[in-house]
């Protein structure tokens, strides 16, 4: 007969594994995730104010969510010292927007601090091998056409009626 703790073990260790690979996945993919929503704010912030005031409340509204959810994916990264900057840096980024600051100082503000996570925790901004464009003419045929257009001009069938184009 097996002994109990013996026993225990077979039934811990699986699940310790699973709980590691859940903290793995977590590291390799909390960090780049939060780079690309600082990307999209700096991008599409500016667009939503002026002068102080909202232009496009729908669209700021949207910058408010991805803040919440970028605010929460910094809180969860494993620990390193730098993080403390981060989470400093997204508080102010959040005052800047519920401020409806200027959109290039707040694009710049996004950049910085951008940059500073992908440093932390060393996010590689560019793909390990070189994409191939006889690759990638028939995957953006077959998955993204439909909306953007054979040439990327947004006149595909299921582009017309969306906002932006
Ligand atoms: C269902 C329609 C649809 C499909 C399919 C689609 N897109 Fe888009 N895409 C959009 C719309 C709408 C926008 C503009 C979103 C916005 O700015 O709010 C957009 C924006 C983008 C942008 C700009 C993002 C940015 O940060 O400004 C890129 C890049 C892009 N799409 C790439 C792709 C690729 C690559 C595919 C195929 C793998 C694809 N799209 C499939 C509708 C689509």
């Amino acid at each position: 007969m097996i002994a109990p703790s013996r026993f225990l073990a077979w039934l811990v260790l699986p699940l310790l594994a699973l709980c590691s690979a859940n903290l793995l996945a977590d590291t390799v993919e909390g960090a780049p995730k939060a780079l690309h929503l600082l990307d999209y704010i700096g991008a599409d912030y500016p667009s939503t104010v002026e002068a102080g005031k909202v232009i496009d409340d729908a669209e700021y509204s949207e910058q408010l969510e991805f803040l919440g959810v970028l605010q929460g994916l910094i809180a969860d990264l494993p620990a390193k010292p730098e993080k403390a900057e981060l989470e400093t840096g997204v508080s102010s980024l959040r005052s800047a927007i519920d401020g409806r600051e200027d959109g290039a100082a707040v694009a710049r503000q996004a950049r910085q601090l951008g940059a500073k996570l992908a440093v932390a925790y060393e996010v590689s901004q560019a793909p390990i091998i070189t994409p191939d464009p006889t690759r990638g003419a028939p995957l953006y045929a077959q998955h993204c056409s439909v909306c953007h257009g054979d040439t990327g001009a947004g006149d595909g069938p299921a582009g017309v009626g969306l906002t932006p184009p």
